[in-house]
């Protein structure tokens, strides 16, 4: 196991720079998600840690040491991707085994490791079949597998499950974020989705633009985030944001104000008329999950998503008012968007 430290780190591609000096400090056996859009830097910042790219300025430590001119066999870190390679022609056992093809372990010492792998991912049953005779998810343990025999110091993960299906999906989460409870190996995991991000992660890390916009544990992120952007990023659905002021202690929504009051789906509640803010308007859709049922408002100040609960539907065209839960609201300069506090 070991520590990974990032400082300043950049990435140049010519002219343009894709990771704009970054400082990073990732604790031993921590679990680090990093989210962020599309081209923020995700992929470029785990591929410098594993050396598969090279780093244009900064420094990176593994443990003690400065590697940024190591070789990726010499760092001992061990990545999944989303298309994991494993071979059709190789059984699962050779799959996993793979890891281990320029170890100088002895063979019954790399047999030993393969076992052990198997058994802790799900796998002992399989390790003679190939893979066309499995199933997506027992496809990516092999990769997971292949990565694990090698002990890593430290296992990189860029976006391992965007190519399941959601239950798969939800599935892998679980049995990676035990994998990480048992092994206990420091891991840094890129993803899309914020449902990852919050479930699996020790702390996230937010990315804009090849930066690093906030780092904190999933329920800082989520209580403080420190603007609009990362306020959108973490919760499903994204938080409502409306036009507002403050006058005094009381918050009132308001075309001209200079806040931006956020609202989480979840906190404003249809049908309610009692709490710090009441909005009215008229629902264009509704969403039913099952205990609550996401409804879709256009209000005068733009349009919202609350929450109805105790089976409600509410119908589309109708009129309705909702109200936030008291100290729910997030309010953010209307200028800069960084965030002003709760109220
Ligand atoms: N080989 C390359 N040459 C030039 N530009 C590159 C190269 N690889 C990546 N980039 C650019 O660097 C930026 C960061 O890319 P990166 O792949 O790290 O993004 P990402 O956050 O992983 O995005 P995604 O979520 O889409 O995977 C992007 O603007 C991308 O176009
Ligand atoms: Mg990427």
């Amino acid at each position: 196991m070991a520590t990974i430290e990032l400082e300043k780190l950049v990435k140049r591609y010519g002219k343009v720079e894709a990771v704009k000096g970054i400082d990073l400090q990732i604790a031993d056996g921590e679990f680090v998600v990093f989210v962020g859009p599309s081209g923020c830097g995700k992929s470029t910042t785990l591929r410098m840690i594993a050396g598969l790219e090279e780093i244009s300025d900064g420094t990176l430590k593994i443990g003690p040491e400065v590697v940024n001119e190591r070789e990726p066999k010499q760092r001992n870190i061990a990545m999944v991707f989303q298309n994991y390679a494993i071979y059709p022609h190789m059984t699962v056992r050779q799959n996993i085994g793979f890891g281990l093809y320029t170890s100088k372990l002895s063979s019954e010492e790399k047999d030993k490791r393969i076992e052990e792998a198997g058994k802790i991912l799900g796998l002992s049953a399989l390790l003679d079949r190939r893979p066309a005779a499995l199933s997506g998810g027992q496809r990516q343990r092999v990769a997971i597998g292949r990565a694990m025999v090698r002990d890593p110091a430290a296992f990189l993960f860029d976006e391992p499950l965007s190519n399941l299906d959601a239950q798969l999906r939800a599935q892998m989460r679980i049995e990676i974020k035990r994998l990480h409870q048992r092994l206990k190996t420091t891991t840094v995991y890129v993803t899309h989705d914020q449902v990852e991000a919050m479930t699996m992660a020790d702390r996230i890390v937010v990315m804009k633009d090849g930066h690093i916009l906030q780092v904190g544990t999933p329920s800082e992120l989520y209580e403080s985030p420190v603007d609009v952007f990362t306020a959108r990023f973490i919760g499903s659905p994204s938080m409502n944001l409306i036009r507002g002021t403050q006058a005094s202690s009381r918050v009132e929504i308001g075309a001209g104000g200079n806040l931006l009051i956020g609202v989480r789906p979840h906190d404003l509640i249809a049908g309610s008329s009692e709490g710090g803010l009441r909005l009215t308007g008229t629902v264009t859709a509704v969403e039913p999950l099952g205990p609550e049922t996401l409804v879709h408002l256009d209000i005068a100040e733009g349009s919202v998503i609350a929450t109805a609960r105790d089976k409600i539907v509410p119908d589309v065209g109708s009129q309705l008012t909702c109200a936030t839960a008291a100290g729910s609201l997030y309010l953010f300069d209307g200028a800069t968007e960084t965030f002003q506090g709760r109220s």
